[in-house]
């Protein structure tokens, strides 16, 4: 058998990526979209593995997002300086080729750490969209022990220049996704507004009724504006058009000034509050509005979800050896069943006999994780039915 010339080679590379082309096309799931690519990019250049890193819209920082083989779930979403190769060719969005990383100090050694793997050579190239970066493609090692070349770079930009596009095609899916949601949810509120004026206007009410129903249009109408705010929110930052302010924030007063916009909440249902902070007090690295939305959507489930002359306590603990602090919202209420727990940050989802209890759109605790993932944290929650709820997550103290 003889081998293929260069020119078959290269033709069935191409016939490769014609298929690969219509395949990510037809993937609107963004995650599985991701898989496909990192393989493809795998196959036509025969290498020991490739993966994608993106750009956070929010934050500017490059990350792992979908890496080929069995380390996959270890080092997706790790985060690499902007040092590193690849977030050279974010910055600078052009191909890199190095053969022999150990040599070149941009590389950024840790991702071998997590990966297992030792990375000999390199190729990194820009994905984009329009001129607009959104993210690196990479692969390392030819399996044949070759050195990477121009036709590794062809395949390479023509293959991420497709994958750019699916990506942004999924991303602007999930959002339509979220309207068509958000329209769903506004038609309920709507419909009794609805329902009730009309009957307010055809018939002849008695008054004590009459009261009943602007009572109950007053409280849709009021739950249609929360979820308006909430959606808008929500949109901005799913879209990406948000961009977090980070500085020193004093989080004893932010926390303050929230405690006296509750108190009358507060007091309405005999609830203590209270508050406890690091002394000397201390400043944390965050965007202070947002983090503002963060604690008052916790610490408005916190009350919400009460019992009568329960309690509610916000916690900063003193920054720990890596100079992070932790802050918590407690509270003494219902406690959310362990089979709903895993759900709670999902867009909408509410705890089924939530809605007798207390009104709400079930989006608060997606914007809160958003937020807080934004600030490099994780959001986490312990809760015990009849005893009660705690959030929490970290911040990095400011010096
Ligand atoms: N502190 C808590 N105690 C008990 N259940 C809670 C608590 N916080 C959240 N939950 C449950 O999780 C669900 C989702 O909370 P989330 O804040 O996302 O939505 P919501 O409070 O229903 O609506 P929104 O915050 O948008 O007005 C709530 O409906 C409730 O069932
Ligand atoms: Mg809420």
């Amino acid at each position: 058998m003889t081998s293929p010339t260069l020119a078959e080679r290269r033709l069935e590379t191409y016939r490769r990526l014609l298929t690969i082309s219509q395949t990510l096309t037809s993937t609107l799931d963004l995650l599985t979209l991701l898989e496909v690519i990192v393989n493809a990019a795998r196959d036509l250049t025969d290498t020991e593995a490739t993966s994608i890193l993106l750009l956070d819209q929010k934050t500017g920082q490059l990350y792992f997002e979908a890496v080929t083989g069995s380390k996959s779930e270890e080092i997706r979403r790790v985060v690499v300086p902007p040092t590193s190769l690849a977030g050279w060719v974010a910055r600078v969005g052009e191909v890199q080729i190095i053969n022999d990383v150990q040599k070149d100090d941009r590389f950024y050694a840790q991702s071998d750490e997590r990966t297992g793997f030792q990375t000999r050579s390199l190729i990194a190239v820009p994905m984009k969209v329009k001129e607009r970066i959104i993210g690196v493609l990479e692969a390392i090692n030819p399996v044949d022990g070759r050195t990477f070349d121009d036709d590794d770079v062809d395949v390479l930009t023509t293959l991420s220049a497709q994958a750019a596009i699916a990506i942004e095609n999924a991303r602007l899916f999930q959002q339509s996704d979220l309207i068509s949601e958000m329209v769903h949810e506004l038609r309920t509120p709507l419909t009794s507004i609805v329902a009730y004026s009309e009957l307010l206007l055809r018939q002849a009410v008695e008054p004590e009724m009459a009261q009943e129903f602007i009572e109950t249009i007053y409280q849709e109408a009021l739950n249609l504006s929360n979820m308006t705010n909430a959606f808008l929110e929500l949109s901005r930052l799913q879209s990406g058009r948000v961009r977090f302010q980070m500085a020193p924030v004093a989080i004893g007063e932010l926390i303050e000034e929230i405690a006296a916009l509750l108190r009358p909440q507060l007091d309405r249902l005999n609830l203590t509050f209270n508050v406890q902070l690091p002394d000397p007090p201390i400043r944390v690295i965050g965007d202070r509005e947002r983090l503002r939305q963060v604690i008052v959507n916790l610490a408005s489930n916190a009350i919400k979800y009460n019992r009568p002359n329960g309690s509610v306590l916000i916690k900063v603990t003193p920054p720990d050896a890596g100079q992070y602090v932790t802050l918590s919202v407690s509270d003494t209420g219902r406690g959310i069943p362990a089979k709903d727990l895993p759900h709670i940050f999902e867009k909408f989802y509410r705890v089924a006999d939530s809605e007798g209890y207390a009104q709400g759109t079930g989006l608060g605790l997606n914007i809160v994780r958003q937020i807080v993932e934004a600030h490099g944290s994780h959001v986490e929650v312990d809760s015990e039915v009849d005893r009660g709820t705690t959030f929490r997550f970290t911040l990095k103290a400011a010096r």
